[in-house]
């Protein structure tokens, strides 16, 4: 019966059944199922740690690991039934284990509690997760180079508060979404280190008395090393925090990007449209088309930071070792599968968007070169302050006679300053103006080039083998 402490895999010392609202309040199967796999691999690397332990027969070993790949073909093939009181994966996989191979099943859980299982388990997950996202940001990243390479000849105006401020290239402004991605996949590779360590042999929280081998079983697993301290093993989950820290500032990366697309696709913009694939009507106005996918980013981001917050609030008044508290840690699965979503979603909406060359070009205007005309000045041996002052003039000259820096007369710009002569004339083109930008990282095309070789360069190099991400390239 379900409810019937008995049965339950910490049922001996109770007496009355449990509440069947709390049953439920405590049950975490529904949504820790999704760790079978690495509850079943865990289980494996165990079983022959207790038998190197001379604590099972090779019989016994042999007996239930084939019990566990039984129960691992269950899951595969989707006929595993979850039964009334299985509480969460762990219980619910040793419960079936017992079924299939009888009384021996209870010995895979000698020296072993649910508390270093559960965080074997979370690291194992962790770590293929990460293992995904990787191609997943590097995808995001070719996309953007790519166009980046392709779209060289555009130029826009650049933006500071939003105002028009200086001319620069369409690929710049691209690259500037790379390099935060770039960071993004650094940042992991050092996240995955964390993760990839194994508390497995901890026990309870005090230890394991049955002379495990914790090396060899972290081996085993593909781990790096293993925890130092039990207490500190059963009871860490930083390097949840961590990844969810992570996935908070990807995503902010990608709310980013997509507030500029939602400006740049507006009528009032009209920089770039995105394709029918990645967009939504209205049920009303027949003429519009919502950037919803956009929005959509912008929108989950706040989730996966509020997940986040949440979880590190769990954690920072919780006393030492396991409390039930840290089971609030699934929610980082919420945010994996949400974080999955929006690198597609992301990937898909900046490939299929169509820029609109002549539209960012007409929305250069004149006065985006006052500091270029600053600049004029500066290289004719006036002090930057001055020049900038001088500057100014010319923009006042230009609204006082409403005509364009390209027009205004000579002799009215002498009189502002004697510097300006005929050759003025060379500043009025905006392609002159972002190829003065050619110290590295700036917004000429040798800065654009070498940016994309590098970023090209990064992505060769950097590597994903079964259990170990390399960081290699440039820093
Ligand atoms: N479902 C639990 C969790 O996710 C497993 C660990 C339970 N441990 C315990 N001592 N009750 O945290």
């Amino acid at each position: 019966m379900a409810g019937s402490e008995g049965a339950k895999l910490w049922g001996g010392r109770f007496e009355h059944s449990i509440d069947p609202v709390m049953e439920q309040f405590n049950a975490s199967i529904s949504f820790d199922k999704i760790m079978w796999k690495q509850d079943i691999q865990g289980s494996i690397a165990y079983t022959k740690a207790l038998q190197k332990a001379e604590l099972l027969t090779e019989e016994e070993c042999t007996t239930i690991i084939n019990g566990l790949e039984v129960i691992e073909g269950e899951w595969a093939n989707q006929s595993f039934l979850i039964q009334p009181g299985d509480e969460d994966i762990h219980t619910a996989n040793e419960r079936r284990l017992k079924e299939i191979v009888g009384d021996v099943g209870g010995k895979v859980h000698t020296g072993r509690s649910r508390n270093d299982q559960v965080a074997v388990d979370k690291r194992l997950w962790l770590r293929e997760h990460i293992t995904l996202l990787v191609p997943h940001l590097t995808k995001l990243i070719k996309i953007f180079v790519e166009r980046a390479n392709e779209e060289k000849a555009i130029l826009m105006p650049g933006y500071t508060h939003l105002q028009r401020a200086q001319p620069i290239r369409w690929s710049h402004w691209l690259l500037s979404h790379v390099w935060p991605l770039v960071m993004d996949l650094k940042r992991l590779h050092s996240v995955f280190s964390r993760v990839n360590i194994c508390p497995l042999g901890s026990g309870a929280l005090a230890g394991n008395p049955f002379n495990i081998d914790r090396e060899s079983l972290a081996q085993e697993l593909g781990f790096e090393g293993v925890t130092k301290n039990s207490l500190h093993a059963v009871g860490d989950r930083d390097f949840v925090v961590e990844y969810m820290f992570w996935a908070s500032l990807v995503t902010s990366h990608l709310s980013r990007l997509a507030e500029d697309l939602i400006l740049f696709s507006t009528s009032e913009f009209g920089f770039v449209k995105l394709s029918d694939a990645y967009a939504t009507g209205s049920s009303l106005m027949p003429q519009k088309k919502n950037p919803d996918s956009l929005e959509l980013i912008r929108g989950k981001t706040a989730s996966v930071t509020g997940n986040m917050y949440g979880f590190l609030m769990v954690l920072k008044a919780l006393p030492s070792t396991y409390n039930k508290d840290l089971q609030e840690d699934k929610v980082m699965f919420e945010t994996a599968s949400t974080l999955i979503g929006i690198l597609q979603v992301a990937a898909g909406t900046v490939a299929t968007l169509q820029v609109d060359g002549t539209a960012c070009q007409k929305a250069l205007s004149e006065e985006m070169l006052a500091t270029d005309v600053a600049y004029y000045l500066v290289k004719k041996g006036m002090a930057f302050r001055n020049a900038h002052g001088k500057a100014g003039e010319v923009v006042k000259l230009s609204e006082e006679l409403g005509c364009p820096f390209s027009e205004l007369p000579l002799d009215q710009l002498a009189n502002i300053s004697p510097l300006f002569t005929e050759d003025v004339s060379s500043l009025w083109n905006f392609e002159h103006s972002v190829e003065q930008y050619t110290a590295t990282g700036g917004t000429s095309l040798d800065s654009v080039n070498t940016q994309i070789a590098t970023v090209e360069d990064f992505l060769s190099t950097f590597t994903l083998t079964p259990n170990k991400l390399h960081e290699v390239g440039t820093e």
